[in-house]
C-alpha cells in the first residue's frame, strides 16, 4: 500500500493503450496516483483509497453500444472532481443525461483545439481564444452535453473537444492530454490535479526515499534480505535502499553468467561490494552457463536454459545464506498494473512478475518489492537521489540472457569475446558522439556468417557483424536511430580493424514491429 498521508488522484482505466502515460503524467505533477480497471472500484474500496479527485480513461469501446463500459456511479455523487478523458468524457456524458454519436468525421492525429473560454481548466495552460494544437483518437463524439455543463474549446472534428461543468467540477477532453503530441498536456493534468482538486505536489522521490526506508525496516523487522542483483538500474536501485533500510542484514547475489559485457561485471561488484559495502555474493558461473548452452543453437532453447541454470545457481547460493527470510525484487508498478481486458474473457487479469523463480524446497520467503509503487523514470529519479552514479541509472537496458541472444546460432567463449570487442568500441564512439542518452539501446550483434574480405594482402574469410541502435519509450515499438553516415564509417573501420575474426560490419535499419530489437 502506499503511504498514507499523501494526497492522492484515482485513475479509472477503460483499457487505452496510453492508460500508463495519465498516471505518469499526474506524477510529475507531484501527485501519488493509481490506475484501477473501471469494474474493480466499487465504492468502499474508493473510499479507503481516499482520492482527491478521479480521471476516467480512454479507451477502445464505443458508448453507443449496448454493454460497453460505464464508470461506477459513485464515481458522480462524492463531491470530487472528474476529468474524463477521450472514451472517458463520453461515458461521462452518457452517464450524466447527454448525447454520444458515432461520427462519420473521424479524427486520428494532430488536431487543433480553439479554446472558447477560460476555465480553471485551463489555468496555467492555455490563453482564452488561444489555437492549440493536441492529439485526437476517436470516432464516436459528444453531441449533446448533460445539464450543468459548457462547452469551453472545440476542434474541427469535435465541436465538444473541451466541456465543463464548473459547479460540479466535473471536466471532459476529447483529445488525449497524456501524449507528448498534445504539447501541454501535462499542465493540463497539473491544473487538473494541483488546482482543480487541489492535491498537493508532495509526492517526490526525496519523501519516497523517507517513507520506503521507514516500510522497508517495520516490514523487515530484524530479518534478514537477499536480493538478485542483475547490475540493471531496478535491482540496483533496489539493493541501495534496502541497505539503506537495513544495512548488513541485505545479502546480494550476483550471479555472474558470463554473458555480460566488458567490464560489466567489475563495475557492479565494485560499486556494490567496494563503493556501497553491501555484503555481495559475485557467483562466477560463465563455465556452467557456456558448458549447458554449448552446440544449443535455438533461440528459446537458449533462453530457457539460462533461466533454468539461473535459478538454480541463485538458488544453491540462497541456501547458503543462514536466516534469510526475505527475498526482495525490483518490481516496478508497470508490472503489477491490474489491466483491463478489452477481448471480453476475464474482465481483471494481473500480470505477474518473477525475476526470481523457484527456491529450493523448505525456503519459504517472504517477498519484499519496495519499488512496486514506481514507474522506471521514478526509479531513475530515485537511483539519482540515493546518490547512484549517472552513468549506472542512465545505462540502456540490457536482456536478462544477456550476449548469448546477440550471437545467434550456438554461442562459444571465443564468439562472445569477438563479439565483447566490437560492442565496446561501438559503445565508446556513441558516447564519444554524445549520442548514448539519444538512444534507447545500442548494441552489436555477431552474426554466424561469414563473408570473404581483402585484408592487406590477403583474402579474408570472417564474420560480420551487424549494429543495432534504435530509439523507444518502452521497448515495445522502435526506430532505428539515424546515425549520420560519417559515424557509421568510422565505427565500422574501428571494428574491422581492431577487431580480429570480423572483416564487415552493417547497420540494421530494422524498426519495431515489424522486427524486433534484439536479434533472437
Ligand atoms: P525485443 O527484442 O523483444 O526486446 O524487441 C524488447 C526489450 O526487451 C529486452 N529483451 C529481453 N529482456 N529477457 C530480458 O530480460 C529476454 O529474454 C529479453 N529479450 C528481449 C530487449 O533488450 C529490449 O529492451
Amino acid at each position: 500500500m502506499p503511504t498514507h498521508h499523501h494526497d492522492r488522484i484515482l485513475i479509472l482505466d477503460f483499457g487505452s493503450q496510453v492508460t500508463q502515460l495519465i498516471a505518469r503524467r499526474v506524477r510529475e505533477a507531484g501527485v501519488y496516483c493509481e490506475i484501477w480497471p473501471f469494474d474493480a472500484a466499487p465504492s468502499d474500496r474508493v473510499d479507503a483509497f481516499g482520492p482527491k479527485g478521479i480521471i476516467l480513461s480512454g479507451g477502445p469501446a464505443s458508448v453507443t453500444d449496448t454493454h460497453t463500459p460505464r464508470a461506477p456511479d459513485h464515481v458522480f455523487t462524492r463531491g470530487l472532481p472528474v476529468l474524463g478523458i477521450c472514451y472517458g468524457q463520453q461515458t461521462l456524458v452518457a452517464q450524466l443525461g447527454g448525447a454520444v454519436e458515432t461520427s462519420d468525421h473521424r479524427e486520428f492525429g494532430r488536431a487543433y483545439l480553439d479554446v472558447t473560454e477560460a476555465s480553471p481548466l485551463f489555468d496555467g495552460v492555455w490563453a482564452a481564444s488561444a489555437r492549440e494544437q493536441v492529439w485526437m483518437s476517436h470516432g464516436d463524439r459528444v453531441t449533446r452535453l448533460p445539464e450543468g455543463f459548457r462547452v469551453i474549446g472545440t476542434s474541427e472534428g469535435a465541436p465538444f473537444a473541451a466541456i465543463a461543468d464548473e459547479a460540479r467540477r466535473f471536466y471532459g477532453v476529447q483529445f488525449h492530454p497524456e501524449v507528448v503530441h498534445t504539447p501541454h498536456g501535462d499542465r493540463l493534468f497539473r491544473s487538473f490535479v494541483r488546482g482543480i482538486c487541489g492535491a498537493a505536489g508532495d509526492w517526490t522521490m526525496a519523501a519516497f526515499r523517507a517513507e520506503a526506508i521507514d516500510k522497508i525496516r517495520t516490514r523487515v523487522g530484524a530479518g534478514k534480505v537477499i536480493l538478485g542483483l542483475s547490475g540493471g538500474v531496478d535491482s540496483s536501485v533496489a539493493a541501495v535502499l534496502l541497505h539503506e533500510a537495513i544495512g548488513d542484514r541485505l545479502t546480494c547475489i550476483f550471479v555472474d553468467h558470463g554473458l555480460m559485457r566488458a567490464g560489466e561485471a567489475e563495475e557492479v561488484v565494485s560499486l556494490f561490494r567496494g563503493h556501497y559495502n553491501i555484503p555481495l555474493v559475485h557467483v562466477e558461473a560463465a563455465e556452467r552457463f557456456l558448458g549447458r548452452l554449448d552446440g544449443v543453437d535455438d533461440p528459446e532453447a537458449k533462453r530457457k536454459i539460462i533461466g533454468a541454470t539461473f535459478i538454480e545457481v541463485f538458488d544453491a547460493e540462497a541456501a547458503k545464506i543462514g536466516g534469510a527470510e526475505f527475498l526482495a525484487q525490483g518490481t516496478l508498478y508497470p508490472d503489477v498494473i491490474e489491466s483491463v481486458s478489452v477481448t471480453g474473457g476475464p474482465s481483471v487479469t494481473i500480470k505477474s512478475h518473477h525475476n526470481v523463480g523457484g527456491l529450493p524446497d523448505g525456503m519459504t520467503l517472504t517477498l519484499v518489492e519496495p519499488l512496486r509503487e514506481l514507474f522506471k523514470d521514478e526509479v531513475r529519479a530515485l537511483g539519482r537521489e540515493l546518490g547512484l552514479p549517472d552513468r549506472f541509472i542512465g545505462r540502456h537496458p540490457f536482456p536478462g540472457p544477456g550476449l548469448a541472444i546477440r550471437v545467434p546460432g550456438a554461442v562459444s567463449a571465443d564468439k562472445l569475446d569477438t563479439l565483447r570487442k566490437a560492442d565496446t568500441i561501438y559503445l565508446e564512439e556513441i558516447r564519444r558522439a554524445g549520442l548514448y542518452d539519444a538512444v534507447w539501446q545500442a548494441f552489436a550483434v555477431l552474426l554466424p556468417v561469414r563473408t570473404v574480405g581483402v585484408m592487406g594482402d590477403s583474402r579474408s574469410y570472417d564474420h560480420v557483424c551487424a549494429l543495432r541502435a534504435v530509439t523507444s519509450t518502452d521497448g515495445m515499438t522502435a526506430d532505428y536511430y539515424p546515425f549520420p553516415h560519417d559515424f557509421l564509417g568510422r565505427v565500422a573501420t574501428r571494428i574491422i580493424n581492431e577487431v580480429r575474426g570480423i572483416n564487415r560490419v552493417v547497420y540494421d535499419i530494422t524498426s519495431k514491429p515489424p522486427g524486433t530489437i534484439e536479434w533472437e
